[in-house]
């Protein structure tokens, strides 16, 4: 598996690709291509060009959750595929589209609904996991099984005319098969990090972790959450750690402790076994 960050909150010295903060993948494997989440803004695309990449020539949409700055980038998607979009199938769990707001922020979901996104895309949307190629799998909704994560709610959701705290049930993940172990690609890790990675095994029936990459939503994290996080990964075999987007500089220093963390940043290439 090849994976390409189009779009993170950093970028790297010395390589000159767009940033913001919000999150976008390029993922080649077993002869397909899958984007994962969209970014905030049309960058993704800009940065996948200078990268020779064609986003349009995507196989599966993927999206992580319905924020902003995972899906905000859609718009700039339909306008640059057009009636390739047809051709894509867009995964993600169904709560996705509803309306999120947050108070000083306004709305922070994804602007298009399930309706209008259902006459580009060919949309398919599970609570469950979705094999999409033999070894990248869609989590589907992430059990959330300890007692310190996915606690606070971000802001409010409007579900069937209601409007209630979001605990963002929509929050998923992928997960590779490799030869030597999973990994874990999250996107905000809203579920927790912890419960993708115990879901991630179940799936695969593997204990074995080659990597986890993405946002472990480690944001002014309180003490004891970043202790028990530290806990769990040390009661793990994870052979590399890419945090990034919402995990915060002193959630980085305090992982940094502990576990040998890589650096990620727009225009990042990894390759997996
Ligand atoms: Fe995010």
């Amino acid at each position: 598996m090849k994976l390409t960050v189009l779009v993170d909150n950093n970028t790297i010295i010395d390589q000159y690709y767009y940033a913001e903060p919000a999150v976008s993948y390029w993922i080649e494997i077993d002869n397909k291509k899958i984007l994962f989440d969209v970014g905030y803004s049309d960058i993704f695309i800009k940065n996948a060009q200078l990268l020779g990449i064609d986003v349009k020539e995507a196989d599966y949409l993927v999206l992580s959750h319905g924020h902003i700055d995972h899906t905000g980038g859609i718009e700039p998607y339909i306008d640059y595929a057009g009636k390739k979009t047809k051709d894509i199938s867009l995964v993600a769990h169904p709560l996705a589209f509803s309306r999120k707001t947050y108070e000083g922020f306004g709305d922070i979901g994804t602007r298009k609904r399930q309706k209008e996104i259902e006459t580009y895309f060919n949309a398919h949307l599970s609570k469950k996991p979705v094999w999409l190629t033999e070894n990248l799998c869609f989590l589907g909704e992430i059990p959330r099984k300890n007692d310190f994560e996915a606690k606070e709610p971000v802001g409010m959701v409007f579900e069937n005319g209601k409007k209630k705290p979001d605990v963002v049930v929509d929050d998923s993940a992928l997960v590779y098969r490799s030869g030597k172990g999973i990994v874990v690609i999250a996107g905000c890790s809203h579920s927790g990090i912890a419960n993708i990675i115990e879901y991630a095994k179940n799936v695969c029936g593997s204990e074995k972790i080659s990597d986890i990459i993405g946002g472990f939503h480690l944001l002014n994290a309180q003490k004891v959450v970043l202790e028990k996080t530290i806990d769990y990964f040390k009661s793990c075999e994870i052979m590399d750690f890419h945090p990034c987007h919402c995990t915060d500089l002193n959630a980085k220093i305090e992982l940094g402790k502990h576990f040998p963390l890589q650096e990620v940043g727009s225009g990042l290439i990894l390759n997996y076994a």
